[in-house]
C-alpha cells in the first residue's frame, strides 16, 4: 500500500513540481505541446519495456507513490471493472503509445484517442496555449493522430493484457477523419471501430470536438441515431458511450439522454472543451497577441468547471440513475471531483488540471473521495453518486 508521507529520494510529484512547475506557471516558455510530446515519448518507451527489470522497479516505485486502493471506490459499470473512478481524459495519449503505464499513475481508467480512420496532421502550430493564471488551456489540435490501423499496431506492440484483465480500463475515443464528408461519417467511424474493437474495454463516439468543422452537428439526434445504429451493427461492438459538448442547449442535452436510453448506450461523457470563452474573451494569448475571443479553439480547465457540473446535473435529471455518466471538465481538486460525483457522475476524468497540478492530483482526489465517504457515512461511492451531498 502506498504511503505518500514516506520520504523518497526523488518522488514523481516532487520531480514534476520542481522541474515543470516553473514552466507551467507561465503562459510563455516551453511550448505546451512540445512539453506534452516529450513526456509522452518517454512514457511510450517505458510502456514498451515495462517488464524489463530496471524499468519495472521504477514503475513500481511510481505506482507505490500514486496508486490508492480501496474497495469503496471500486465499481463495475457497463461490464468493466474500475478499480477507482478517476481516469485520464481523451486527447493526451492520442495514439495510445503509453496505454500500458497509465495504471501506474493511479488512474482507474484511461481513454486514448481521439483516433480517426485516416491518419492526419491536425491544424497548424501553435495550436495549444496555456492560460496559467486561470489554470486553463485553449486548444485547436484538430485530431492530430496516426490513424486507427497505426493505433492497432501501437497497442499490439505494448502487449497489453486482454480487455477485462487490465489493471486500468482502456477506453478508445473515435472521431471523424477531416477529409470524410459529414454524410459518410458513420462508415468512417465504423472502419476505425471495427479495427480497434478487440482492444477496447469501451468505445467513445466523439461528436463534440470544436476543432473538426461540422463534427458537432452529429450531436443532432437524427444524425447521432444513424451513427450509433451503424456502429451497433458491427460484429463485436464494445460498450458505446457518446462524448458531448458543454455548449449544448438543455433541450439538446435531454435529447442525448433520450437517445442514450432508446439506443441502449453504455453511458455519456460530459464534457468536451468549450467554444464559449466563459468570461475570458478579452484575455490576451501571449504567443499570438490576440484575445481569446479572436482565437479559434476549445477552452478547458478550471473555467469550465461550473458549466460541466450543470451538464452532468441536467443529464442525471433527464436520464435518471441507470445511465452511467462520466464527468470531465475543470476537475483539479478532490472537491471538484466530489461535486461532479454528487451531481450524478459515476466516474470522472482529468486533463488540464492534471497537467497543472501534477501526477499527485490522482491520489489527492482518491484520498479526498474516501474521506468524504467517511464524513457522510456512505459505505460505497455508489451511494454518493447523484446524492447532492456537499463537500464537507
Ligand atoms: C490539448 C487537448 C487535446 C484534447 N484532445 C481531445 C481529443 O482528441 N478527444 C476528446 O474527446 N477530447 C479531447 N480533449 C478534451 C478533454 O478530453 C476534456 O474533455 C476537456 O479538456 C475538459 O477537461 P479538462 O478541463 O480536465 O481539461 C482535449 C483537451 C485538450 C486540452
Amino acid at each position: 500500500m502506498a504511503d505518500a508521507s514516506s520520504p523518497r529520494v526523488l518522488s514523481t510529484a516532487g520531480f514534476y513540481r520542481r522541474w515543470l512547475g516553473p514552466q507551467l506557471a507561465r503562459d510563455e516558455g516551453v511550448d505546451a505541446e512540445q512539453l506534452s510530446q516529450t513526456a509522452l515519448q518517454a512514457l511510450a518507451q517505458v510502456s514498451l519495456r515495462r517488464r524489463w527489470p530496471g524499468i519495472s522497479s521504477v514503475l513500481e516505485g511510481v505506482a507505490t507513490e500514486l496508486q490508492r486502493r480501496d474497495l469503496r471506490l471500486e465499481q463495475v459499470l457497463f461490464g468493466c471493472r474500475f478499480s477507482n473512478p478517476v481516469g485520464l481524459a481523451a486527447g493526451f495519449d492520442k495514439n495510445g503509445v503509453a496505454a500500458g503505464v497509465w495504471d501506474c499513475f493511479g488512474f482507474g481508467f484511461a481513454e486514448v484517442g481521439t483516433v480517426t480512420w485516416h491518419g492526419q496532421p491536425g491544424n497548424p502550430k501553435p495550436r495549444l496555449f496555456r492560460l496559467a493564471a486561470e489554470r486553463a488551456a485553449l486548444n485547436r489540435m484538430g485530431f492530430n493522430n496516426k490513424g486507427a490501423e497505426a493505433m492497432q499496431r501501437t497497442l499490439e506492440r505494448q502487449a497489453l493484457p486482454a480487455p477485462g484483465h487490465r489493471p486500468a480500463v482502456l477506453g478508445i475515443n473515435f472521431g471523424k477523419s477531416k477529409l470524410t464528408p459529414l454524410d459518410q461519417a458513420p462508415d468512417d467511424y465504423a472502419a476505425s471501430l471495427e479495427c480497434l474493437a478487440p482492444m477496447a474495454d469501451y468505445a467513445v463516439i466523439n461528436v463534440s470536438s470544436p476543432n473538426t468543422p461540422g463534427l458537432r452537428d452529429l450531436q443532432d439526434s437524427t444524425q447521432l441515431r444513424r451513427l450509433v445504429e451503424r456502429l451497433r451493427r458491427l460484429p463485436a461492438c464494445p460498450p458505446l458511450l457518446v462524448k458531448i459538448a458543454p455548449d449544448l442547449e438543455d433541450d439538446a442535452i435531454d435529447g442525448i439522454a433520450r437517445l442514450a436510453y432508446e439506443e441502449g448506450l453504455a453511458g455519456v461523457i460530459a464534457v468536451n472543451t468549450s467554444l464559449d470563452r466563459l468570461g475570458l474573451g478579452q484575455r490576451l494569448i501571449a504567443q499570438t497577441g490576440r484575445t481569446l475571443a479572436e482565437e479559434a479553439g476549445g477552452l478547458s480547465g478550471d473555467p469550465l468547471r461550473y458549466r460541466a457540473v450543470e451538464v452532468i446535473r441536467r443529464l442525471r435529471a433527464s436520464a435518471g440513475p441507470a445511465l452511467p455518466l462520466i464527468g470531465v471538465g475543470g476537475i483539479s481538486s478532490a472537491e471538484a471531483a466530489w461535486e461532479r460525483i454528487a451531481a450524478g457522475a459515476s466516474l470522472v476524468q482529468v486533463y488540464t488540471g492534471w497537467i497543472f497540478e501534477g501526477p499527485d492530483l490522482v491520489p489527492r482526489i482518491l484520498e479526498g473521495l474516501i474521506s468524504q465517504l467517511d464524513l457522510h457515512g456512505f459505505r460505497h461511492l455508489s451511494e454518493a453518486i447523484g446524492s447532492g451531498a456537499p463537500w464537507k
